[in-house]
């Protein structure tokens, strides 16, 4: 994995990192809040600060993360308590959005020219070039690792993400994810998306 830019390069040298986020976020997400794959931690340096505010709320007010089969989204719902005021989370998500992300190994093979056919409805949501597209809720997905990509995918198939009651955006997605029919189709899609460049 090669690491473009050190974070310093995006944010000045007086611009410290919050205090949580050394002290608690590093721990299963990396010193540069680049992921680790057998925390099953996902990289979330880079993504838009308006998706990673929505999703620590959602953990915290109990829209993500309850199932406790499901461990990673557990641990990820427990540890949210220590975001006790709304100054710290807009730190957080600020902070972490202008982390420069890392461009990711790929883990899964699949059919391109089949991901590229699959994405298309995708791109309504999540842009062309899997950049995001705040209007219309959905996160940039590019420089996500494509083993949490397909976890979530299948979250939301399995109803554990997307269905609790006011997750009007994990709703949307929820439906968005019956246009991928099996394990192939999800593969696919995100063999295309990772191999998106800008
Ligand atoms: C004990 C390990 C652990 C710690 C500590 C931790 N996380 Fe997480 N985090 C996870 C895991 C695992 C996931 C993926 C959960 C899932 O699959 O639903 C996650 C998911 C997330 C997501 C959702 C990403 C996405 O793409 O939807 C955000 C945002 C996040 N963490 C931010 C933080 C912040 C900010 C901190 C520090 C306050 C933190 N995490 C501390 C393990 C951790
Ligand atoms: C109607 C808009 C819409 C469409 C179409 C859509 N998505 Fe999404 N997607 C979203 C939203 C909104 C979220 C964030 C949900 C949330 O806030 O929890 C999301 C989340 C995701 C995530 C999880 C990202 C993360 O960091 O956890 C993945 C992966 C994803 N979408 C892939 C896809 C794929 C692949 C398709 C096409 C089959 C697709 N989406 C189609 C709106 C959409």
């Amino acid at each position: 994995m090669t690491v473009l830019y050190s974070p310093s390069q995006l944010l000045a040298a007086d611009d410290p990192p919050p205090a949580l986020f050394n002290a608690v976020c590093t721990a299963c997400h990396g010193p540069a809040a680049t992921g680790n794959v057998t925390l099953l931690s996902p990289q979330i340096a880079g993504q838009e600060s308006w998706y990673i505010k929505r999703q620590l709320e959602n953990y915290l007010d109990g829209r993500r993360g309850t199932d406790a089969e499901y461990k990673p989204g557990r641990q990820m719902a427990l540890i949210s308590a220590v975001i006790d005021t709304p100054q710290k989370l807009d730190a957080l998500a600020d902070y972490l959005s202008r982390l420069q992300p890392e461009v990711k190994n790929k883990s899964v093979i699949g059919d391109l020219n089949r991901g590229q056919k699959l994405y298309a409805p995708c791109a309504v949501c999540h842009g062309s070039h899997a950049e995001g597209n705040e209007q219309l809720g959905g996160p940039r997905l590019r420089n996500l690792d494509d083993w949490y990509q397909i976890g979530q995918l299948q979250q939301f198939r399995t109803g554990n993400r997307g269905t609790a009651e006011g997750d009007i955006h994990g709703a949307q997605m929820r439906a968005a994810v019956q246009l991928l029919n099996d394990d192939a189709d999800i593969r696919d899609v995100v063999a295309y998306i990772t191999s998106l460049t800008d």
